[in-house]
């Protein structure tokens, strides 16, 4: 009999693993590696380090658009500025007053900005679809036609009348956007059905699996105005769900080899779905890139049962992605199976003859950047393998030059994991703007993949993973690496195995219109992944940050920081780069060896994640928190920055406490302490959310950001009382709460933030 209980999984945030067994030693304990310098030859950035993109007209709204919901009330706004006007230069000033942390169930902005929740979890993007009940009870049918969970990476695409993409379009536009994972409390009637427990424990209501399939991947929804107010357009023919069940092709030197071939595929040249989609990134010529994150714990697979049927070098791979355990909503478990293997595809246990035969690479297929048309819905999206299989969090493009490689920065969200960056082979030719997944088949096919190696100095290089280079080869005795396929499919071994710098949980990249450089959130790590002793000049603290009345002790990295870097020459294809820390995050009242960036009350932070340039105000950054550690104090939040430059700060000797009180020395290099004048709280979100995901309208006057997950940590137990949800967000009264889609303007019509 089924019986209705919780999963047993506790609440955690599934990016808190690691499977980094490499031996890679921290880089202040290896003598200087030898600089790979590479002699250029004269060209630089383009100036406002973007090539211009030429846009069609701005393109009016035509449809009439689902009117929001929920907004806070708002004065009247003043109407808005003619659009058209090219965006001010830098020196940009912030231009608001910074709002204070808070506790409340309620998005919290400055004097004179409006908030409207546009697109909540299950809302409708057909007009064949009823509203959403949010009881537990919709149809899973139709799940494939709504707003999918936990909103995350989000790009806007401005879009003119024609229909083609039009990046500067003030008031129409897609707005593509990742659904991460689910509360699956909120999601069934009292959470997920299963019976029996630990190897045995199964999900017995298929209706259930079905909603959760459809609940992940990525939205395209057509986005404009109707008078000042944004919303989406249900029913636009532009309105595309991508979700695990969507056909993708694999693309790149994995796509047909051995090790991605399938029961699904025995060819290897396609996979079902994509899951964990975190961060994004885009392309020059006018696509999406949704990035596959912690997608190994969605398998299924019993080491007690499955490891004798492996390979020796298939465990070494497995093992180092963390493909281990049940499968984490337990997917596979339903039976019977379809007979296309819905349920059995997330099983990759060997149970057939030949890989053809069951989903033992199914892993394989995973692990992605991939790339959507969405101006096409009818496409089938690509896995771009040559940018390597690993916890993608996001892929932000680097500066854009016409006759120059284009480059992807790129972070591998796990403790120790490395950054990455992808340069393509061919040169840039803005004739290919418009040019869809063909000019992804160009561009992003072939190229060289690189991975970050910090120095003490304050200098780094890139070294690459390639076939026969960097210790990667056949002779190498922790994996002997076969060919190109098997090294962008086994990047992480790649990586360990040239000796990359570990890193405290590398999250989004990005890089500044105005300098080239690329910043990287590196989120938090705990003393048992990274110890004292483990410390070095890019992730250079160890403290403790005590939680609460009862002083929890954090000790690790608990706050996080974000590094920088600029590449030699300003060339985004360079080898070597120099790096400081941009900012430290820390409790205002922390120590100065903690709270070495000198926050304040009105921008002190904590975990950052989300990590965004505006495009319209070239020089302005956006920050946002995924947080556990200061939310004693405060929920997450998003700040605006104006950065300056790396080495504008200087050399530092932080003193490190350990638990037992001891210390230990580490010298590292910080950026120019900020101040509220160039650092500053614009946002603090509802209770137990996360503020990831962040765009723009072609005129900046409208910023779209994702509130992922209000009130996560209630109890399965709780669903049937209202008054125990931790949050009402974003319908109140006794709702279920519901990750969502917030349009953010200025009253007077202004720019937001500066
Ligand atoms: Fe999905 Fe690393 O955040
Ligand atoms: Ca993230
Ligand atoms: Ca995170
Ligand atoms: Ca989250």
């Amino acid at each position: 009999m089924s019986t209705s209980q919780p999963l047993g999984m506790p609440s955690i945030d599934p990016d808190e693993v690691g499977h980094n067994s490499s031996a890679n030693p921290s880089f202040d304990e290896v003598v200087a590696a030898r600089m790979n310098r590479r002699r250029l030859l004269g060209f630089g950035v383009a100036s406002g380090g973007a090539a211009l993109i030429t846009a069609c007209g701005g393109g009016g709204s035509n449809g009439v658009f689902v009117p929001t919901v929920g907004a806070s009330p708002a004065p009247a706004p003043a109407p808005a500025p003619a659009p058209g006007a090219a965006p001010a230069p830098a020196p940009l000033s912030l231009s608001f007053n910074p709002v204070a942390k808070s506790l409340e169930d309620r998005v919290v902005l400055p004097a004179g900005y409006t908030a409207t929740v546009m697109y909540r979890l299950g809302d409708p993007i057909s007009t064949d679809v009823a509203a959403y009940a949010n009881d537990g009870n919709d149809d899973p049918s139709t799940y494939d036609r709504r707003a999918g969970d936990h909103h995350d990476g989000m790009t806007f695409f401005g879009m003119g009348a024609t229909g083609a993409w039009a990046p500067t379009a003030a008031d129409r536009g897609l707005l593509v956007m990742n659904h991460e994972a689910i509360t699956p409390a909120f999601l069934h009637p009292a959470g997920q059905t299963t019976t029996g427990s630990g190897t045995a424990q199964v999900r017995t209501v298929p209706g259930e699996v079905q909603r959760e399939f459809y609940l992940h991947g990525v939205s395209v929804i057509e986005v404009g105005k109707t008078g000042s107010t944004w919303g989406y357009k249900r029913g636009s023919s532009f309105n595309r769900r991508v979700h695990t069940l969507t056909e993708m092709r694999l693309s790149g030197p994995a796509a047909k080899s051995d090790a991605v071939k399938t029961r699904y595929s025995t060819d290897g040249s396609k996979t079902r779905g994509t899951v964990n989609n975190c961060a994004n990134g885009t392309t020059p010529w006018g696509t999406y890139l949704t990035c596959e994150e912690n997608w190994a714990g969605y398998f299924r697979r019993v080491t007690a049962t499955d490891n004798a049927a492996r390979t020796a070098k298939e465990l070494v791979s497995l093992n180092r992605y963390g493909v281990a355990g049940n499968g984490r909503e337990l997917w596979a478990t339903v039976t019977p199976d379809t007979s296309d293997n819905l349920y059995g595809r997330w099983n990759a246990q060997v149970t057939g003859a030949s890989a053809a035969d069951d989903f033992r690479n199914g892993p394989n297929t995973y692990g992605w950047v991939v790339e959507i048309d969405p101006f096409n819905p009818l496409s089938t999206p690509r896995k771009r393998t040559a940018l390597g299989r690993f916890g993608h969090e996001g892929a932000c493009l680097g500066p854009v030059v016409a006759g120059r490689p284009l480059v992807w920065y790129m972070g591998d969200d796990s403790r120790n994991e490395y950054i990455y960056k992808f340069v393509s082979t061919r040169a840039w030719d803005p004739a290919d703007v418009g040019g869809g997944l063909a000019a992804g088949d160009k561009y992003m096919d072939d190229g060289r993949l690189y991975v970050a190696k910090f120095a003490a100095d304050g200098t780094g290089t890139w070294l690459e993973l390639k076939l026969g280079v960097n210790n990667i080869t056949a002779a190498n005795t922790t994996y002997a690496f076969a060919d190109a396929a098997d090294v962008v499919i086994n990047a992480r071994l790649a990586a360990d195995a040239a000796g990359a710098t570990r890193m405290d949980r590398p999250e989004w990249t990005a890089v500044n219109p105005v300098t080239g450089e690329v910043y990287v959130t590196l989120t938090n790590t705990n003393a048992s992944s990274r110890p004292i002793t483990a410390t070095d000049a890019a992730n250079p603290r160890f403290y403790n940050d005590p939680k609460g009345t009862a002083q929890t002790a954090q000790l690790g990295n608990p706050n996080g920081h974000v590094l920088r870097f600029s590449e030699t020459n300003g060339d985004a294809a360079s080898t070597t780069f120099k790096w400081d820390v941009y900012l430290f995050g820390a409790r205002s009242t922390a120590s100065a060896d903690i709270n070495l960036s000198q926050l304040g009350a009105d921008n002190d932070f904590s975990s950052p994640d989300g990590l965004w340039f505006s495009q319209a105000r070239p020089g302005l950054l956006w920050l946002q928190t995924d947080d556990g550690a200061y939310t004693d104090v405060t929920n997450c939040m998003m700040l605006a920055a104006l950065p300056g430059k790396v080495g504008d700060g200087g050399a530092k000797t932080i003193t490190n406490i350990a638990a037992d009180g001891s210390t230990r020395q580490q010298g590292t290099i910080v950026g120019k302490a900020p101040g509220t004048a160039t650092l500053r709280r614009f946002l603090v979100g509802p209770k137990e959310c996360e503020i990831t995901g962040i765009a723009e309208s072609g005129d900046g006057r409208a910023i779209f950001v994702n509130i992922q997950h209000p009130g996560e940590d209630t109890a399965v137990a709780n669903i049937t009382d209202p008054s125990k949800f931790s949050s009402h967000w974003p319908d109140g009264g006794a709702s279920r709460p519901r990750s969502a889609t917030i349009v953010i303007t200025r009253n007077d019509g202004g720019f937001i933030g500066t």
